[in-house]
């Protein structure tokens, strides 16, 4: 079994970015039997079974480079993206922070990504034996009016590939984007991506999931809005929740004054806070996915009781190594 210490020891000693490369290169060559494996239970959700509850949140594998690689780790579904319609630079870098005593994140990446053709080849090669959440986004230059055509320009690509379609409308590091799920606009958005979702079933005879990704910094008033406009327009779970603006932090590290989405340990509370809140507001209508901050057995428990049926984490891959994973599954 791999000694993911010893290889946290190097990774750190690199930028943020360039562990990430680094260690997603060599993951691609390492073989599977490093890695623990995982305890099936299998759980049945947005009509598909996943063979345990624990995935990969999205962002970590923007353009579905890695997806072989990742699987070998153990995890239940990934999701890739954010992708967009055109590639986009992202933010200028540096833009990844590590709160190493936090064990903490805090990105300002910006939807760097390689644009939806892309992302469509790559899932093309994949065998499509495991479970693909394709998250997707707009582009930073479409006006928030016009963000409708980006969602649906993405979902009619990866359509044909994808096991369910993530709608993130909740990056804090695109201007705006979070404002897309305040009624006004998400009426308008969900109408547009609805209408075109349904002639895609009818075209590919299946029906995809969509969820919403939500924001944990939104009030309980948006979140009643977004859970009945979601109910309404027939989507079929929202994943709660991304990063947060805020900076619930305990340690003095330089890196906390940085701008963008903290995720990982500090966020646990907060993300779970509006999990069961949007569990309160759907009920088991929805399926719900929990992420944020989950780093061991007690808080991915955490997010179960509160309503999740299903998990992704992130920041704790980094800085607890993928054993992590079977170590979840086993405890659980
Ligand atoms: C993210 N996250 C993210 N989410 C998303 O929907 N699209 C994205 O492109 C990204 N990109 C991204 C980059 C980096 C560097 C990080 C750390 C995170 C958010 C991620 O999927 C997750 O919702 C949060 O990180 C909270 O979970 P963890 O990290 O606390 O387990």
């Amino acid at each position: 079994m791999m000694n993911y210490d010893l290889w946290r020891t190097v990774l750190f000693r690199m930028p943020p970015e360039l562990a990430h490369f680094a260690a997603l290169s060599i993951l691609k060559y390492a073989p599977a039997q490093l890695f623990a494996k995982p305890k099936p239970n299998p759980i049945k959700a947005l009509g598909l079974t996943f063979p345990h509850a624990i995935g990969l949140a999205a962002g970590l594998d923007k353009n579905g480079d890695y997806i072989e690689a990742l699987y070998k780790l153990g995890f239940a579904f990934i999701e890739v993206g954010t992708v967009t319609p055109k590639p986009q630079a992202g933010n200028p870098k540096p833009r990844l922070f590590r709160v190493v005593e936090d064990e903490a994140l805090i990105n300002q990446m910006g939807f760097n990504n390689k644009g939806v053709d892309y992302l469509v080849a790559n899932l093309k090669r994949w065998p499509r034996s495991g479970i693909i959440g394709v998250n997707i986004g707009k582009n930073k230059t479409t006006s928030l009016n016009q963000a409708a055509d980006d969602y649906v320009y993405c979902l009619e690509k990866v359509y044909p590939y994808a096991s369910y379609i993530t709608l993130n409308i909740s990056s804090p590091n695109t201007p705006e984007l979070r404002q897309l799920q305040q009624p006004h606009y998400l009426n308008a958005l969900l109408t547009t991506i609805t209408k075109a979702c349904q002639k895609l079933n009818a075209k590919h005879q299946r029906e995809l999931p969509l969820l919403i990704k939500v924001s944990p910094d939104e009030t309980p008033e948006t979140l009643k809005h977004l859970s009945d406009i979601a109910l309404k327009n027939g989507i079929a779970g929202l994943i709660a929740t991304n990063t947060t603006n805020t900076r619930p932090l305990s340690s003095a590290s330089a890196s906390k004054s940085k701008a963008g989405g903290l995720s990982g340990k500090p966020i646990t509370d907060k993300a779970t806070q509006t999990l069961k809140l949007l569990h309160q507001l759907v009920g088991h209508e929805l399926t719900l996915i929990g992420v944020g901050g989950i780093h061991d057995a007690a808080s991915a428990y955490q997010k179960l009781e509160a309503g999740a049926q299903l998990l992704q984490l992130y920041t704790s891959l980094i800085y607890k190594g993928p054993q992590l994973i079977s170590k979840l599954t086993h405890a659980l």
